[in-house]
């Protein structure tokens, strides 16, 4: 496996590393003897971290693991969005920014917590109305306005579970999500602002509702004004009756195993899996790491994570960590270069936002645009920097921590996944002294592993799968409706250690420290999202030109990873057509609409066969060398040997596109 891993000669040496200063350790919120703190008893340690929270019954037993299904904080009662709004309220906080909003044309919002507990108990009230209970299902696909959030809280204040469908996903996406956790709300927007431009929402979600018989009503925020189709009856607009509640509602303790949340991520077939996530132990583990990891402190700190909403990072930091940690936070709708590419800078200039938390793809992007668009802004409120998504290269690391950082912010690389829930490896900013492009070591109270094939720990130097060997509290606790993938996916790899197999190449330095090499399965890493090679060829073989299909991903510059895509065309299809550029394009476009544009192929190849072995398995690794301009490995196990010298010579033919 980890001679696959190209990138694995130039981490080994990697020797830099850069120490907190005295002045930040000795403020930190956490310190070194945290790590055998919780080593000397997980479960105390763990107890202490539920102590965050607000209870109103505190559990019996803090965790019962009957492998794989773990309960945390057995018996305990608590409401999540109370955790998040109310008890700051209570406490005096109320006049507290929770949200600076940004929009993207420039328009803004302050959202103070008394703001946000107002905004919470009217759309709660809402949802009543529309007949939500606990155990149901809210589809939520907004774009990154101030009413995502409400509506997320909203259900957690009623035990009902939302699935929030990335702004960015088809019809086609949205419609199984829907299909599968069978929703009966949906709440979405007129319309989105895009660079700039308003874009059609709702348009696309009645496309995707048109044949999902289990949703109500579709609940339509208002943002940009464009034209919408309406179905009497069934549509409402969300200022008709939200605006009119009650701002109060009484919210009731669940279950610290309530259901919270359903988020649907790319697996290694073209079904996504519904993420399951409950409140108690989720709540905790998000509470304590957006603590511990970015050293925040309510009142004082102004946070912003860069996140979509969409993805389990806007969940866990945006919404849930940061609300219960009392955090003040930027959120902002639209992309980094509207109207200029110093947008971000600007807005940490104007909040004097001091942790930014960001993804490697856009670190690079940042690069790519140049040092002296961030040089123009004052950017010295900045304390804690950190990165999150995929493998951060080293040169990025340095970029990042030199012109955002100012070469005195800790930077911590966090990796976790939305299984997770939340962040499971990374440095504690005021404890370790970070290497460029490491997640360092397990943070207190989680522990991992890096084993071989045998499930045997590799050692220092080596490199192998990453496990996670014991459970932790906001682990997920199942695929929605699929207890049998569950099992198969995540704990049949190494059922006889019962170790969680994460799905990640790993590799130990010398000293110990975790470097993540990314997926070894066929799931692509495309600017942080997750995307299976499967889910995109069954997109292009949807098109009524291709028979077959075959999907890499092959490492990018500026994306981590890009798509590349192999098909072959059917037989009628004359072979000047398929290959030319019309045509490529029409492919592309295709699998845009089918999945969204972040599946969208970097590059198509026409070919006239793919590599297979004799069992019929298309042998990804020979494409990768190919899409990668590699020397192409070992053939011997292919069915037809010549097949990879025809792929090669055709090569000339094929089209790449940049947009
Ligand atoms: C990758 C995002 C290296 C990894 C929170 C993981 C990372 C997948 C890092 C999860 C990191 C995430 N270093 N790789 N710091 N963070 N990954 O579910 O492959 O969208 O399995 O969760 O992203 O992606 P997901």
């Amino acid at each position: 496996m980890a001679e696959e891993h190209a990138t694995l000669s130039n981490l080994s040496t990697e020797n830099r590393s850069f120490p907190p200063s005295d002045e930040f350790a000795a403020q930190a919120n956490a310190t070194a003897d945290w790590y055998d703190r919780a080593d000397a008893d997980r479960e105390v340690f763990w107890a202490e971290q539920a102590e965050r929270l607000h209870w109103e019954r505190k559990w019996e037993r803090v965790l019962d693991w009957d492998a794989p299904f773990a309960k945390w904080f057995v018996g305990g009662r608590l409401n999540v969005a109370y955790n998040c709004v109310d008890r700051h309220v209570e406490a005096g906080y109320g006049e507290q920014v929770a949200f600076h909003w940004e929009g993207e044309p420039g328009d803004t919002r302050t959202i103070t917590y008394a703001d946000l507990q107002r905004e919470v108990c009217k759309t709660t009230n809402a949802l009543i109305e529309l007949g939500v209970g606990e155990g149901d299902r809210v589809a939520i696909q907004l774009p990154m306005i101030p009413e995502a959030v409400f509506s997320m809280l909203a259900c957690a204040r009623l035990g009902a579970m939302h699935s929030v469908v990335f702004g960015g996903f088809s019809p086609g996406a949205l419609k199984a999500r829907i299909e599968d956790a069978e929703a009966k709300l949906l709440i979405t927007s007129d319309g989105q602002y895009r660079r700039g431009k308003p874009a059609p929402m709702k348009a696309n979600t009645d496309e995707a509702t048109a044949e999902t018989p289990t949703i109500e009503h579709v609940l339509v925020v208002k943002r940009t004004e464009i034209d919408v189709p309406w179905t009497d009856g069934r549509d409402i607009w969300w200022h008709e009756i939200v605006d009119k509640q009650s701002e109060e509602h009484t919210p009731e303790a669940f279950d610290a195993e309530q259901p919270l949340y359903i988020l649907y991520t790319s697996g290694t077939t073209g079904k996504p899996k519904g993420i399951l996530h409950t409140a108690g132990g989720y709540l905790t583990q998000c509470a304590y790491t957006h603590n511990v990891v970015f050293d925040h402190k309510p009142g004082e700190s102004v946070y912003w994570c860069t996140a979509d909403i969409g993805w389990v990072t806007g969940h866990s930091y945006i919404v849930y960590g940061p609300l219960a940690n009392r955090a003040t936070s930027v959120m902002y709708e639209g992309t980094p270069n509207t109207p200029h590419e110093g947008r971000h800078w600007e807005i940490i200039q104007k909040y004097g936002v001091s942790i930014y938390y960001t993804a490697p793809t856009l670190i690079r992007t940042f690069m790519k645009w140049g040092t002296d668009i961030p040089a123009k802004y004052d950017l010295s409120s900045l304390r804690v920097l950190g990165s999150v998504g995929e493998p951060i290269n080293p040169e990025a690391w340095m970029w990042y921590r030199e012109n955002i950082g100012g070469n005195n912010c800790p930077i911590v690389d966090t990796w976790w996944q939305t299984e997770t829930g939340a962040i499971m490896i990374s440095p504690l900013p005021g404890v370790t002294a970070a290497k460029p492009g490491s997640a360092m070591r397990p943070l207190p109270g989680i522990s991992a592993e890096i084993v071989n094939d045998a499930g045997e720990p590799v050692g220092h130097g080596n490199g192998g799968y990453l496990v996670l060997d014991e459970p932790w509290p906001s682990m997920l606790r199942g695929i929605w409706g699929d207890e049998e993938r569950y099992r198969e996916t995540y704990w049949s790899r190494f059922a006889e250690q019962g170790y969680y197999f994460a799905g990640d190449g790993a590799k130990y330095d010398d000293d110990g420290a975790f470097w993540l090499l990314g997926r070894v399965d066929d799931v692509m890493n495309v600017s942080g999202h997750r995307i299976s090679t499967t889910e995109v060829e069954s997109a292009l073989v949807s098109h009524p030109t291709v028979a077959e299909a075959a999907v890499v991903g092959a490492s990018d510059a500026t994306t981590g990873q890009g798509i590349v895509a192999f098909v072959i065309m059917r037989g009628n299809v004359a072979q000047d057509e398929a290959k030319g550029a019309d045509a490529i394009k029409a492919l592309r476009d295709h699998v845009s609409k089918e999945i969204g544009p972040i599946a969208k192929p970097r590059q198509i190849m026409v070919v006239d066969e793919l590599p297979k072995t004799r069992s019929g398995k298309i042998m990804r690794r020979l494409l990768r060398d190919v899409a990668e301009n590699r020397e192409i490995g070992d053939v011997t196990t292919l069915a037809d040997s010549s097949v990879m010298d025809m792929i090669s010579a055709g090569l000339q033919d094929s089209s790449r596109s940049e947009d």
